[in-house]
């Protein structure tokens, strides 16, 4: 899951690099990982600056200084099985044709299929993992085929319904065409979100933006905006022409991941015409529904305490509907950074113990409620639990908003191997005993799914909770997504023993994936 931005300005002269930059600071729930800006005037030269960690830090002063243009994109990079090295950072580049570049926020399913037709087919090399760059180099071979030196928005739009003819996953991308314009899209699914937004200057001339979120928007003034629909496009073009929208490929069945609601997007945004802040209020009321006819007579709450931050909506509304007081027994730390490993020691701290801290006058001799917004791994409930008990508390229930997590989580939001989720293979007790609760209560799917339904959305990509993913998938994907998540976390490893001063790993080394071969079809066989 990522944050994506892109903003053209009407007024010429002006540079839309601190906007990028305010806007980014939005999105920032959205990744962590990476941070990129693409810029670009009237005359076509792109401005780039990316790399890894947060907007604050990769976009310092004297970087932005030099993102020339009116017109830009912006990204923001969860960190997702595909990627984490600091060539991965978006916004890609393409110089073929014409000079295009693009952020993406998703995750393609057939990602084998697109690599080889890209290889053999088109003959256009991929130099990372990241399904980002197989999308961008369609994109490109579809708008090559019209072999023209210029394109207009008709070439444009026939080469998205290309482009998505052959893409299967969730996508909601901008892409910036030098000297062009800036083209919003969204898979036909709608999996991943999009807003498209005008702003209308003094002088009667219009701004625009495209945004995952709609609290970018109605920060910058922004006021008019609406959804980009499923299988949508919009070009805006740099003249400040009025921007064209265009249904590039059927919409199917509108189902948006239902996981922005539970946990990912920021509570103050709408997002398909459902607040975000409303759902979660929702949530906590079927959540209190579902405990009252889980426990029994004697399984009394003292208190409903949630686990920061998420599932401070959830939990409120939850407290209100039982009738039982609400508390915040853990106080978040907001500044913790990273750990500093020396060679000589081991992390001593769990990193939730770190960012949490429990107040036993809150805990004391009480039945707890904990609630929180999911239950991944378990480790970090187990954890919270253990400082549960350490402070005090006589029996913990845990309640979850949302329902087991039991499948992995294919569209761009990272989880955990399914052997790796608490819910794999286990019941509501079995998990309840790894995590040490006295009880776990879950949501369930149809609730869930009911605080989040409008009129226009029947449905949620739920796949997590039941294994039915809305695109389908390929053959072994699952396992391909394992094996590369694997092999990310040993990278991972090696870097963190890098920065130990381990002297046997070399840093430039480790940035290398050596066990992928990235021309997996050209090896060799010359003549053919
Ligand atoms: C609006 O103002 C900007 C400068 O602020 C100028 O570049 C542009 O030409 C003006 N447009 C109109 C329609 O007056
Ligand atoms: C592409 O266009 C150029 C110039 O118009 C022309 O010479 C060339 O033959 C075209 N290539 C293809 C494959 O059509």
């Amino acid at each position: 899951m990522c944050g994506i931005l892109g903003v053209v300005v009407a007024d010429q002269r002006k540079n839309v690099a601190s906007e990028l930059f305010e806007g980014a600071m939005f999105l920032q729930h959205r990744g962590q990982d990476a941070a990129g800006i693409v810029t670009s005037g009237p005359k076509g030269r792109f401005y780039q600056c990316k790399g890894n960690g947060m907007a604050r830090d990769v976009f310092t002063q004297s970087r932005m200084n030099n993102l020339i243009g009116n017109m830009g994109i912006c990204h923001l990079r969860y960190p997702t099985a595909g990627s984490s090295a600091g060539s991965e950072a978006q916004p890609f580049y393409v110089n073929s044709p014409y000079g295009i570049t693009l952020s993406h926020n998703g995750n393609l399913v057939n990602s084998n299929e697109l690599r080889e037709y890209l290889d053999e087919v088109v003959h256009r090399h991929i130099n990372t993992d990241s399904d980002s760059e197989l999308l961008i180099n369609i994109f490109a071979a579809e708008l090559d085929k019209f072999n023209k030196s210029r394109v207009n928005n008709g070439d444009l739009f026939s080469a998205l319904t290309g482009t998505m003819d052959m893409i299967r996953g969730a996508y909601a991308c901008v892409a910036m065409l030098a000297g062009y314009g800036i083209i919003g899209f969204r898979d036909p699914n709608g999996i991943r979100p999009l807003l498209y937004g005008e702003r209308t200057n003094k002088n009667g001339t219009t701004d625009y933006m495209l945004a995952s979120e709609s609290v970018v928007l109605k920060a910058h003034g922004f006021d008019k905006f609406r959804d980009i629909k499923p299988g949508e496009a919009v070009i805006i073009t740099k003249d400040g022409a009025k921007p064209e929208f265009r249904q590039v490929m059927a919409p199917k069945i509108f189902a948006p991941d239902i996981f922005e609601y539970v946990y990912f997007a920021r509570p103050d945004s709408v997002l398909d015409g459902v607040s975000v802040y409303r759902s979660r209020i929702d949530m906590g009321v079927k959540l209190a529904e579902k405990i009252q006819r889980s426990l029994s007579a004697d399984e009394k709450i003292d208190v409903v305490i949630p686990v920061p931050d998420t599932a401070r909506t959830s939990a409120f509304q939850c407290s209100v509907s039982l009738n039982v007081p609400y508390r915040e027994g853990f106080v978040k730390n907001r500044y913790v950074g990273r750990t500093f490993i020396m060679p000589d020691q081991q992390e001593r701290r769990s990193s939730v113990r770190r960012k949490l801290n429990a107040m036993d006058s809150e805990f004391q001799g009480r039945n707890v409620l904990l609630v929180d917004d999911s239950i991944v791994r378990g480790t970090t409930s187990k954890e919270i639990v253990a400082m549960a008990r350490e402070a005090g508390a006589k029996k913990v229930f845990f309640a979850s908003c949302a329902p087991p997590i039991r499948f992995n989580h294919i569209y761009g939001i990272d989880l955990a191997d399914t052997k790796a989720l608490v819910g794999f293979n286990r019941d509501e007790d079995e998990i309840a005993s790894v995590i040490g609760a006295d009880k776990v209560i879950y949501q369930d799917l149809e609730d869930l799914i009911d605080c989040c339904k409008r009129d226009e959305i029947q449905e949620f990509e739920v796949g997590v909770f039941n294994g039915k993913y809305v695109t389908g998938i390929e053959d072994n994907y699952i396992q391909e997504l394992e094996k590369v998540r694997a092999q990310n976390q040993r990278m991972k490893e090696y870097r963190a023993r890098g920065m130990s001063l381990d002297t046997n790993v070399d840093q430039e080394f480790v940035d290398v994936k050596p066990d992928v071969d990235i021309s997996i079809h050209n090896s060799g066989d010359y003549n053919e």
